[in-house]
């Protein structure tokens, strides 16, 4: 049986952003604005989304404290927000970590508890939030397609998912023109996060054959265009493409999981700060390796699009991927400490490490941590 969940409505392509104001209308009048303080910000993005809802005589009130890796203590005040200014729609306009939090306000608002309660399981997501909007700024976390949200409680140094199928945004605008902003490296590690997403979620336990056409078209436009949206970033044909390769990816890895390297990402996120796109990409040609034993035949077919003759060459074809994108091999940078190894690996079983395609023990764990940091 395959099931797959997403956004009711997807407007995808140049100019996308247009139609949002007509998509609030269908919700409310009232909006909550969430964002951060980004270069898209600076670059009049924010403006002109404020300008497009005013026009139609909706309410916008801002709420621009997202930051990167949001807190628990960020939703906590959006909610207030939403539940003084009476709103009746959030949006998300900005990357992965802005949407996340808008989506964990409009699931909370409504709701008697604290997010604390619902994020440690305490009590159970029941019934809808306030309709959430998704507009991403960015091509790669596809957190517009998902049912979930990575959160970080500050005071315990735990990042994890608050998640609920009805999480899922009722509209998501992927404008490609909102990602002429991004500099390089922002380009590259957003970039790498949907390609690590894409290549998990085509040898994941769960994929299926209709995440596996996505995810294997994703890895293809992913793998061919990344590279020059990263050197010509203003270049709107390739963004484009790679928005497209990042949408695709989304709508697979929302359905069929993920694997190692987005286990092993969350706590060098919690604990060392680096970048999840990054972490994922350094990661990804070691955790291939680990994997490579069950599940060859894939990896085969991967090579083969990429022009690689196989699965065996993926790893090192990865990795020159990473240099051609300007992006680290390894972590020395965070000075990683060995003895944090055993925390790193126990904090690493979260929902995407079950859907590896093998099951990989800690030592086996450890070893591909020892080779990166
Ligand atoms: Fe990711």
């Amino acid at each position: 049986m395959i099931s797959l969940r997403y956004p009711s409505h997807i407007i995808f392509g140049k100019g996308a952003l247009s139609e949002l104001a007509d998509e609030v209308s269908n919700f409310g009048k009232e909006v909550l604005l969430v964002t951060g303080r980004t270069a898209m910000r600076r670059a009049g993005v924010l403006d002109k989304v404020c300008k497009l809802l005013s026009h139609e005589k909706i309410g916008v009130h801002l709420f621009d404290e997202v930051e990167h890796d949001p807190s628990l203590h960020t939703v906590r005040r959006g909610v207030e927000v939403v539940r003084r200014k009476k709103i009746s729609v959030v949006i998300g306009l900005g990357g992965g970590s802005v949407i996340d939090a808008a989506k964990a306000i409009a699931i909370v608002a409504p709701k008697e508890e604290d997010v604390k309660r619902y994020y440690y399981g305490e009590v159970p997501i029941e019934g809808p939030g306030i309709p959430f909007i998704a507009v991403p700024t960015t091509a790669g976390t596809g957190a517009e397609i998902t049912n979930n949200a990575v959160l970080t409680d500050s005071e315990k140094k735990i990042k994890k998912s608050l998640r609920s199928p009805f999480m899922v945004a009722k509209v998501a605008i992927v404008d490609p023109e909102l990602t002429l902003f991004c500099s390089p490296f922002l380009t590259a590690y957003s970039g790498m996060d949907a390609f690590t997403q894409a290549v998990e979620c085509f040898i994941s336990r769960a994929s299926n054959p209709v995440t596996d056409t996505l995810t294997l078209r994703a890895i293809e436009i992913l793998y061919n265009n990344l590279p020059f949206a990263v050197q010509n970033g203003e270049d709107i044909e390739i963004r484009e493409k790679v928005a497209l390769g990042s949408l695709l990816q989304a709508m697979a890895f929302s359905n069929a999981g993920l694997g190692a390297a987005h286990g092993l990402s969350h706590p060098l996120g919690a604990h060392y700060n680096i970048p999840h796109g990054l972490a994922c990409g350094v990661l990804l040609p070691y955790v291939l390796e680990a994997n490579m034993c069950v599940c060859r035949e894939k990896m085969d077919i991967i090579a083969e699009k990429l022009g690689a003759e196989k699965a065996d060459d993926l790893p090192h074809l990865f990795t020159e991927f990473l240099r051609t994108i300007n992006l680290p091999l390894d972590f020395k940078k965070w000075q990683i400490k060995k003895e944090d190894i055993p925390v790193l690996v126990r904090e690493s079983k979260g929902g995407s490490m079950s859907k590896n395609p093998k099951d990989l023990v800690d030592e086996e764990l450890s070893r591909i941590l020892k080779k990166v940091i």
